[in-house]
């Protein structure tokens, strides 16, 4: 694996999300390059755990446009938000604490997640949302 590099194919055209998907990216980046060059625990838990912020941050935003504009898929793209967070957003919270070790393998996981989810269940919702005249 290698830091993600952001491509117009991740783009929903609703501004204020890709700035969001842009910026968690940023950061996974920044995740992986400490990690990948050996940094102290302390500077991976601050970026762990702004991590983890943003991305509750995000997944809400995007969850309460979803609400406010009707969106039919609502509930599984939401589950898909749930599952993520209970999955790996706690586990790197812990890691944060120092409870659990990060590993490759985590943030592998992390960055599929990341990146599929975007070019799939978000670019659909991006396309609903445009249909809707939101951008
Ligand atoms: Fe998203
Ligand atoms: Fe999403």
């Amino acid at each position: 694996m290698s830091a993600i590099r952001w491509d117009d194919g991740m783009c929903l055209g609703i501004e204020r999300i890709d700035e969001q998907h842009k910026k968690l990216t940023g950061l996974i980046n920044e995740l992986y390059v400490a990690f990948t060059a050996g940094r102290d625990r302390d500077i991976l838990s601050r970026l762990i755990r702004e991590i983890s912020d943003y991305c509750l941050y995000h997944f809400s935003d995007e969850e309460r446009l979803m609400a406010e504009a009707g969106y039919p898929d609502t509930e599984h793209h939401t589950a898909q938000h749930r599952t993520f967070v209970h999955k790996t957003v706690d586990f790197l919270v812990d890691a944060a604490d120092g409870k659990e070790d990060l590993s490759l393998e985590v943030l592998d996981f992390l960055t599929d997640w990341w990146i599929g989810h975007i070019q799939g269940t978000d670019v659909r919702l991006g396309e609903y949302l445009k249909t809707q005249g939101l951008s």
